[in-house]
């Protein structure tokens, strides 16, 4: 049985006093969400340390939002999965659509990146979806397949046992605009099936699969009784503690 999870994708808000609040609001509301379902929050770099802490004993997991491709030297301003790892960091969300638009994340680099989290012992959330102009070409299908193939065909069954998979259509990312649960479920079936197709059924029915892309309380509960979500990726929702702990309430 795949697990369900909701991940909060802070992305570069709070600073590091604000994320320890947040975090420990985070923490006192886990304790109402089933234990069926994982809880992880993704802070910014800086304070993935405090945040961790203030997360300890809550069973809500450390995630980074990005990771180096490379495993250490010389590369100013990136952040190695060693380092993660030594912070208490369990995952690396990897491919986010930010960061393929705004810091010409290829992948090619991803690959990469996947290959050193799996090594080093993080989980991976590798993010893949189109853009607006890619759905109303009508490319949607192939553009999630073509990233999930490019990215993930390059590993194991086994490695996929520590890869989650978000779906996040850019055009619904901060937008207030939401797939509906009809668009959302027909991708993430789709992309069942290109994991099914390398790696056989079992691991395709294994993999957690989250919607991503203005996920908020009022319409999760419609989103996750969908047969392929498994539960979401938030961004602005997760910045408030009762609304990404309502998101969790909502299977
Ligand atoms: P929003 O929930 O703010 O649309 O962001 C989604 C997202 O990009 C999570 O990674």
């Amino acid at each position: 049985m795949r697990k369900k999870i909701v991940a909060g994708n802070w992305k570069m808000n709070t600073t590091k006093p604000d994320g320890v609040e947040l975090a420990k609001a985070v923490a006192a509301g886990a304790s109402k969400v089933p234990a069926g379902v994982g809880l992880i929050v993704a802070p910014p770099f800086t304070h993935l340390c405090a945040v961790g802490k203030a997360l300890a004993g809550s069973g809500v997991e450390l995630s980074a939002q990005n990771c180096a491709d490379h495993e250490k030297g010389a590369y100013t301003g990136e952040v190695s999965v060693d380092m993660l790892k030594a912070v208490g960091c369990q995952w690396t969300i990897l491919g986010h659509s930010e960061r393929r638009q705004y810091y010409g994340e290829t992948d090619e680099k991803l690959v990469e990146k996947v290959r050193l989290a799996l090594a080093g012992g993080l989980g991976v959330i590798l993010c893949v979806g189109e853009n607006l102009e890619e759905r109303e070409a009508g490319k949607h299908f192939d553009v999630c397949s073509a990233q999930v193939k490019n990215v993930l065909y390059n590993f194991t069954a086994e490695d996929m046992k520590k890869v989650v998979i978000a779906y996040e259509p850019v055009w619904a990312i901060g937008t207030g605009k939401t797939a509906t649960a009809e668009q959302a479920e027909e991708i993430h079936a789709h992309i069942r099936k290109v994991l099914a197709d390398k790696f056989g059924a079992e691991v395709a029915d294994d993999t957690t699969i989250l919607y991503g892309g203005s996920c908020k309380p009022s319409n999760a509960k419609e989103l996750f009784a969908q047969p392929d979500i498994d539960g979401g990726l938030i961004g602005g929702a997760a910045l408030k503690a009762d609304d990404f702990i309502q998101i969790a309430l909502s299977f």
